[in-house]
């Protein structure tokens, strides 16, 4: 009887608030009233800006999170920097640190670089007290619980805390953009773990709005692969669609008609089925290497090779877009002003991480152009960190031209002889193409990446047209 019942929750803490971390505990304390959640990080700015009052200026830009945050901040919701006492009170520990691609050493390129989860659960050790349930929601490589468990070990169970652990995998699912709806509404609850007593406990946590049916448990290994795979799938469908916009292209055949068409077998499904200029964000592209990285540990070359592929047929399609441009535009871009709709790697949301803008304004600043970057979301000192880059090759020496941001469509397009729509905003799809056509005195060109903007009517102003796919 005893090993069914679960332990109550009535504290959690999550270490990390960013787009994962932040998010999930506003929609956990949303949902749970009676738990209190403190979400701590070591950004002093950061955990700022989620206290502050003025709503537009939270670290994380999602649809919905803003009435969230009002509603519960301060009654069960804390953000805060004291990380001790967060832990030293907490029952359930999330952590959602990030874990980037390591730079260095063994599997730089590849790998990921756990460092920030293995200082984690080590403030975990130091600091908890009790029956403490760690989850791991971070995206990591599968058997991570494993070196978290090792790390959890080394506390001294006989000291006057009585610290007492056990790991669980509770991968996050949600899509920037829609992460409010996505934890709301959930396509399904992973939870990978042997523990059941603490597995039972997180159940219960996400039973509170989640239908039974729906939240799978598994085993800790499967929780973890399926997190990798379940992106790997995702991106592998986009560099499908993408590869297909390329012969659409060339045969005349029209993507839109295609993807339509395929995406009417329900086998295959209507989703992520737009062609574009890749998929950026942080997760795709770590993740396959993650799992390419896993598949060469284990001797299974042609496994990675093939998410090789579809990393290269995402870089790809980033570099026929550049080429598209550079060759519409007579060959050279030198001097010339071309704007750029769109930084942000997908709408609604303000993250840049592995946005396809970055790659491509870098490019086509290699080639000469003066840019004009517009987007409604993200500003001009993020566009700054991104374009100049610590982790990249410098470009500062090498560049030939140069960017400026601006503060809405119709300043950037000013004199532009190129528009290049990049990121899939609304407010692209309903841009005043005459408005658009009177203030430039030359032939302007509109390269939309995304298929979203009203081409006839760009077309009727006398703006010639290039589509992804068409
Ligand atoms: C998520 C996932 O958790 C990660 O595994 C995945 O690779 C990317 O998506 P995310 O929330 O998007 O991470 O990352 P980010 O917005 O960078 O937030 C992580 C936060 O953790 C940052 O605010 C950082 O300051 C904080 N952090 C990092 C700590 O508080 N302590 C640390 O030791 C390290
Ligand atoms: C993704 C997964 O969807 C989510 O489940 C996971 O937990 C985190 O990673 P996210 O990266 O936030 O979420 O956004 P997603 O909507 O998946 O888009 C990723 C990229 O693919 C974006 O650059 C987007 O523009 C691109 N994309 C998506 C396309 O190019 N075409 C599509 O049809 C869909």
């Amino acid at each position: 009887m005893e090993d069914n019942m679960s332990l109550e929750i009535k504290n959690i803490c999550c270490i990390g608030a960013g787009y994962v971390g932040g998010p999930t505990m506003a929609v956990i304390a949303n949902k749970c009233p009676s738990i209190k959640v403190t979400v701590v990080d070591i950004n002093e700015r950061k955990i700022a800006n989620w206290n502050s009052n003025d709503l537009t200026k939270l670290p994380v830009f999602e649809p919905g999170l803003d009435l969230i945050i009002e509603n519960c901040r301060n009654k069960n919701l804390f953000f805060s920097t004291n990380l001790q006492d967060a832990i030293a009170n907490a029952d359930m520990i999330f952590i959602s640190v990030n874990t980037p691609t390591k730079t260095r050493g063994v599997g730089a390129g590849k790998a990921s670089d756990l460092k920030w989860v293995e200082e984690s659960a080590r403030k975990v050790v130091k600091y908890a007290k009790g029956k403490t349930i760690v989850v791991e929601k971070s995206t990591i490589p599968v058997r991570t619980a494993e070196a978290i468990k090792l790390i959890l070990d080394t506390s001294n169970k006989s000291d006057e805390y009585k610290q007492e652990f056990s790991v669980l995998s509770n991968p996050e699912f949600l899509s920037e953009g829609n992460a409010i709806r996505d934890l709301e509404k959930p396509d399904r609850v992973l939870i990978g773990g042997d523990d059941k007593k603490s597995v039972k406990s997180l159940v219960d946590i996400y039973k509170r709005w989640v239908s039974p049916e729906k939240i799978l448990c598994t085993n800790i290994w499967s929780s973890e692969l399926s997190k990798l795979a379940a992106n790997a799938f995702l991106a592998q469908k986009i560099s499908s669609i993408n590869a297909i916009s390329g012969l659409c292209e060339k045969s005349g055949a029209n993507i839109k008609e295609v993807a339509k068409a395929i995406g009417m077998d329900s086998r295959i499904g209507s989703q992520f089925l737009n062609a574009g200029p890749g998929f950026g964000g942080s997760c795709f592209k770590k993740d396959i290497l993650n799992l390419i990285y896993l598949s060469e540990f284990y001797k299974l070359p042609e496994v990675a090779e093939y998410w090789e592929k579809v990393l290269e047929i995402n870089n790809w399609q980033q570099n026929r877009i550049i080429e598209k441009i550079v060759s519409t535009l007579f060959g050279t871009l030198s001097g010339k002003k071309i704007t750029i709709l769109g930084f942000s790697f997908k709408a609604n949301t303000n993250d840049t991480r592995e946005s396809p803008s970055i790659k491509i304004c870098k490019d086509l600043l290699r080639e000469g152009a003066n840019l004009s970057i517009y987007d409604p979301k993200v500003d001009s000192e993020q566009i700054e960190r991104e374009l100049n880059s610590k982790n990249l090759e410098n470009l500062s020496k090498e560049i030939n031209g140069s960017w400026e941001f601006n503060r809405s469509i119709y300043d950037a397009v000013e004199d532009s002889l190129g528009i290049v729509v990049l990121t899939e905003w609304d407010e692209f799809k309903s841009i005043n193409w005459n408005k658009v056509s009177k203030l430039s005195n030359d032939p302007i060109w509109l390269f939309d990446t995304r298929n979203i903007c009203n081409v006839n009517e760009a077309s009727r102003n006398n703006i010639m047209v290039w589509s992804i796919g068409l």
